[in-house]
């Protein structure tokens, strides 16, 4: 027997290889991962893979897949074997493209490294311009305005976090983002970055806007690493695809978190989902499916993002949602948006209301009734106001 081997060690690829030895999978557990430095010791710590019985390849950077000989090698030419292969690949933050993106001071914010060398630097630093107005970006902004620094968010659309959240939500992130300071453009982008000496000392704007900074922060989402299955052949759009059991177009690989593009359980089409809970989620139905049991994905997604003393909590996929009911306090910075789709509730984003998002948890669940706008009062009623 070969075993499993898993491409990657970062929460997907971690969390599959410890529900498979929870499902009780007896052979080899082989995890892969490129970075010497890996998230996976720091994930679990070093003892819990040896009790586990998981391999774990530090610095195992897979170059190829041979999925006739079902086997993978490894840049320092490795070769490892499988019976089943799981692809935890993750994605890569995007990188920004105008001139002067190569400058020291322009950074991206994806590994713990990538935190560590952003912190450092911006203890000197006195002026930060993040691009992007997404999760990071924000998240970024809220904790440099702490540390007293001048923010400038640049973002392409005309709201923010526009993927994830509806525009009410954006309007009042919007608001708070500018009580704290930050310069916030909207509908704007970069154009070139200007350096000196090899080091950033601004930028401008699309608009033609030149500011003043010293760091640069790039938050323009990221990119699945699908480099590896598309070179084995597998099919890819928006991630590598898979069925509602995390195969991939090979019955014997797997694809699973941030790399994987899967069938909506709740709607229409693929989609692509970057979140802990994800990977955690999907790594149950990897693990199961490699046991022979026949498992569906059909959670309901769920995100969270900490801005200032603000914990945004969003549950379910409000994508073409055609009403909204809000419930609670936008003075008091406590209140929810309720989505709903022909009459159905489909997604809630909470602002400091933890139990209307862990109530919203239980009601959107896989064969839990339908909610109507009628039903809110009912459902979140206790608490209204608390
Ligand atoms: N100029 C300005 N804004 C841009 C540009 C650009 N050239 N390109 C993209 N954007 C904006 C998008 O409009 C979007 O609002 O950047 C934002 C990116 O937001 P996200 O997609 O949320 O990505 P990001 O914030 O980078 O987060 C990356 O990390 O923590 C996870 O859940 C998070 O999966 C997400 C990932």
């Amino acid at each position: 027997m070969s075993g499993a081997v898993i491409i990657g060690a970062g929460q997907a690829g971690v969390q599959t290889a410890v529900e498979l030895r929870a499902a009780g999978y007896g052979g080899p557990v082989m995890l892969l991962g490129a970075e010497l430095a890996l998230d996976a010791l720091l994930m679990r710590g070093p003892h819990f893979y040896s009790e586990q019985a998981i391999a774990l390849h530090q610095g195992a950077d897979v170059t190829a897949i041979d999925r006739a000989a079902k086997s993978v090698k490894t840049a320092d030419g490795q070769c490892f074997a499988y019976d089943h292969l799981v692809l935890a690949t993750g994605a890569s933050a995007r990188p920004l493209g105008c001139p002067g993106a190569d400058l020291d001071g322009v950074m991206v914010l994806r590994s713990r490294a990538d935190t560590e060398a952003l912190k450092l630097r911006l203890e000197a630093a006195a002026r930060l311009v993040v691009v992007g107005g997404g999760f990071i970006g924000l998240e970024v902004a809220a904790s440099a305005r702490k540390l007293g620094k001048q923010v400038t968010v640049i973002e392409m659309q005309d709201r923010l976090m526009a993927r994830a959240v509806g525009p009410d939500v954006s309007a009042f992130f919007a608001e708070v983002h500018r009580q704290n300071g930050v310069d916030l453009r909207l509908g704007d982008g970069i154009a070139a970055i200007a350096g000196r000496n090899g080091a950033v000392s601004g930028v401008r704007t699309s608009s033609g806007v030149d500011l003043d900074c010293d760091i640069v922060l790039a938050g323009i989402g990221v990119s699945p690493r699908t480099q590896l299955a598309e070179a084995a052949g597998l099919g890819i759009a928006n991630g590598i695809v898979v069925d509602s059991t995390q195969r991939t177009s090979d019955p014997q690989v797997f694809a699973l978190g941030d790399c994987a593009s899967f069938p909506n359980p709740h709607g229409d089409g693929m989609i692509r989902l970057e979140s802990v809970q994800n990977a955690v989620d999907q790594a149950k139905i990897v693990a199961a499916g490699i046991m022979g049991h026949e498992a569906r994905y059909q959670a309901v997604p769920w995100f969270w993002s900490d801005q200032y003393d603000l914990k945004l909590q969003m549950v379910g996929l409000s994508q073409g949602h055609d009403h909204v009911e809000e419930r609670g306090n936008r003075a008091d910075r406590r209140f929810s948006v309720f989505y709903f789709k022909a009459g159905r509730l489909i997604a809630i984003d909470s602002i400091n209301r933890p139990a209307d998002h862990m109530r919203g948890r239980r009601l959107l669940a896989a064969g839990a009734a339908p909610i109507t706008p009628d039903e809110i009062d009912t459902h979140f009623a206790a608490r209204r106001d608390t």
